[in-house]
């Protein structure tokens, strides 16, 4: 069975185990102040991680919610069972699960399922991007002031410097409009499919972006951190555009930097 399949396979039944779940009461664990987990995400891991084995018993996994297996494989599947937790918890209905293949550390497939609209997306490396079988492609909007944007806000908001507040103040007034779904999975998703024009967030972690980096590039879109000029799922930022305003953001964003880093803290 091929990579893409069965990663399909795995977030479909992941996906469908979550919405099933949804208006059920959780029992909630907090990592951090505000950084939430639920045994949902932990059952859905275990779903997605036991499809792909059954299938590839032999590659690592580094997976969210548990410890990484190593197997000494070039191939490694980056998964978040959840991608939106703090929306599950709250039964606010935008959550996906996100699924990542590397090989050699380079991500050569990805897949995301939104079980809430019953969007399946997904991309090969070379072979284009995808929403339910379709092919999909970013927005040809050229100008940052008539483009919509989404962003996140890390975990450690109340405590770090480096909260995203000035990059996303100064975004607000430079775009069209500004979205913060809670699920970074889903606004990459969003960029590929057209929906949105850009997205930008600092503090992710690989399986947050993995599938979602490889979905955005395969639809004619643009990956980078904030210099512009390297991406990998194991920095730390992202920004992604439909490749026409990518300039114009990274310019924005490196006019607001000095703000976001030397604010006095609240
Ligand atoms: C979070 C979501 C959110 C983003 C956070 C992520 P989680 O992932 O993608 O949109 O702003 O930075 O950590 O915790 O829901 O899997
Ligand atoms: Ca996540
Ligand atoms: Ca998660």
């Amino acid at each position: 069975m091929d990579f893409v399949t069965t990663a399909q396979t795995a977030a479909l039944r992941a996906g469908a185990f979550l919405k099933d779940h949804l208006s059920e009461p959780r029992e909630i664990t907090f990592k951090g102040a505000i950084d939430l987990v639920t045994e949902m995400d932990k059952h859905a891991e275990k779903i997605v991680v036991d499809t792909l084995l059954a299938s590839f018993p032999g590659h690592g996994i580094l997976a969210e919610e548990s410890a990484r297996i190593e197997s000494g494989s070039a191939y490694q599947w980056i998964i978040d069972p959840l991608d939106g937790t703090t929306n599950y918890a709250h039964r606010y209905p935008v959550f996906c699960v996100s699924i990542g293949l590397t090989q050699a550390g380079a991500v050569i497939a990805g897949v995301v399922y939104d079980p809430v609209r019953d969007e399946l997306f997904s991309a090969e490396k070379g072979k284009g991007a995808r929403m339910n079988g379709k092919p999909i492609m970013v927005s040809g909007c050229t100008l940052l002031d008539k483009s919509l944007l989404a962003t996140g806000f890390p975990y450690d908001v109340r405590t770090s410097l480096e909260d995203n507040l000035d990059y996303f103040a100064t975004m607000v007034k430079a775009s069209q409009g500004m979205r913060r779904s809670g699920s970074a999975a889903l606004d990459l998703c969003s960029v590929a499919a057209g929906r949105l024009d850009g997205y930008w967030e600092l503090k992710l972690k690989p399986w947050d972006v993995a599938a979602g980096s490889l979905i955005v590039q395969e639809a004619g879109g643009q990956v980078s951190d904030f210099s512009g000029l390297r991406f990998s799922v194991f920095d730390t930022e992202i920004v992604a555009s439909n490749r026409h305003i990518h300039a114009e953001m990274l310019d924005v964003l490196k006019a607001a930097q000095k703000n976001d880093t030397g604010r006095a803290s609240v």
